[in-house]
This record gives C-alpha cells, sequence and structure tokens, in this order.
C-alpha cells in the first residue's frame, strides 16, 4: 500500500500552504484509492526545541537514559520511522520571517542522527534516508525565487539532500501578498503544477 506523508507547518488552519498541501494529498488520493495519507501537523502538534538534554538522550545507551530521555528518544525514532516507511513526502511550507517555520526546523532538528539518517564516511556525508519524491510546496507574501533573499530553497535543498533526500519538487506560489490580481494568478498557477505532480 502507498503512503503519502504530508508535512504541514502553515500556523492558521487556513494557510495558503497548508491549502496547496491538502490539494496535493486530495488528488494523490485519487490516484492511489488503497493508499494512506498520513498527516503531521507540526502547527497543531509541535515539537519542542531541541535541547542539550535530548542530543545526550540521542546518543547515550538505553540503560543510562530515564523515562524522559527515553521518550525523547523514542518520539524521534518514530518520526524517522514514518518518514522512512513514506513512498512519497509533502511538506507545506511558508515563508514567515525569511525562514522555514521553526515548527518544521524543530522537527528536522528531531530527525537528523548521527548513525541513523546520516553517517560521515572518508568520502563524505551519506544519507541514510531511502529516496524518494519529496514535494516542497511554498507559499510566499512577497517574490524571492532565484533571489538571494530566498533563504528557504537552499537551505531545504541542503538539509533534505543530507539525509538522502535528493528527488525534490519544489511549488512556489508567490507574491500573495501583492494585490489581488497576482494572489489568483500565482495560486492559480501552483494549484495547476499540484495537480500534474500529483498524478505523476
Ligand atoms: C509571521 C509572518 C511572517 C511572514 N514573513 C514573510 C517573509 O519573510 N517573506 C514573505 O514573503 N512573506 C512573509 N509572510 C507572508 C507569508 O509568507 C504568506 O502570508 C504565506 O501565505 C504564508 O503561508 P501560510 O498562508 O501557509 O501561513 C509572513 C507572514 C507571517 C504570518
Amino acid at each position: 500500500m502507498a503512503t503519502l506523508l504530508v508535512i504541514q507547518s502553515s500556523l492558521s488552519t487556513t494557510g495558503q500552504a497548508r491549502q496547496l498541501a491538502q490539494q496535493f494529498a486530495n488528488t494523490w488520493q485519487t490516484q492511489h484509492p488503497d493508499g494512506q495519507v498520513i498527516v503531521r501537523d507540526l502547527a497543531a502538534n509541535p515539537l519542542p526545541h531541541l535541547s542539550d538534554s535530548d542530543i545526550a538522550a540521542f546518543f547515550s545507551p538505553s540503560e543510562s537514559l530515564d523515562d524522559v530521555a527515553m521518550a525523547r528518544r523514542q518520539e524521534s525514532d518514530d518520526l524517522i520511522a514514518e518518514l522512512q516507511a513514506a513512498d512519497a513526502v509533502v511538506i507545506g511550507v511558508p515563508m514567515y520571517n525569511f525562514g522555514v517555520p521553526s515548527t518544521l526546523k524543530a522537527y528536522f532538528d528531531r530527525i537528523a542522527r548521527a548513525g541513523v539518517t546520516f553517517k560521515y564516511t572518508e568520502q563524505g556525508p551519506v544519507g541514510l534516508i531511502a529516496d524518494k519524491p519529496v514535494y516542497l510546496l511554498a507559499a510566499r507574501g512577497g517574490q524571492y525565487v532565484g533571489t538571494a533573499a530566498d533563504s528557504q530553497t537552499p537551505f531545504l535543498t541542503t538539509f533534505l539532500n543530507f539525509i538522502g533526500l535528493r528527488s525534490l519538487h519544489y511549488v512556489y506560489a508567490e507574491g500573495l501578498n501583492m494585490g489581488a490580481e497576482l494572489r489568483e494568478a500565482a495560486l492559480r498557477q501552483a494549484s495547476e503544477t499540484i495537480d500534474r505532480l500529483a498524478r505523476s
């Protein structure tokens, strides 16, 4: 059974990136009637910022961990297993203050685990997550693609490549706060692209 993991990070329940990711999931489901859509909503269920004790929990032997530390490591193990098991991944990514939502960064901090999702070799780092299509649906008030102000795309590409995810597909809905005409055109174009990608 095919599995689609949908990672939502829009603050609002009506967020544009959230709606685009939802559209992808709905269309994908029509193509995979027996498929399973798993939603990880990082706004509804945010993960805490990484702490020193969390990192210790990731690296210490189980017998030295207390219940809280064990729970933190189990949570990270579960997030990684969920990502590893998915056949495709959709990430709804709004731009907030020139970066990805802090909830998405907190998620990344909990799935980047040496020896589990990446390892260093003499040839450099190797990602340990099996490659699969990742659809990044980006919503932005302004227009930044191809400029130095697009801090999201290089970061997302570097991070996801690092853990092994190389088949990245970006869809941008930009200029959403630059007037109704631009907004409607951007959303229509993003929606058409998503429809095509979700059916492929
Ligand atoms: C807290 C906050 C910060 C924002 N910062 C930026 C920004 O740095 N650049 C930008 O282009 N748009 C910015 N915007 C506009 C959002 O990118 C835009 O509203 C987009 O639709 C957000 O996605 P969402 O609707 O899924 O939340 C910001 C919006 C909010 C609420």
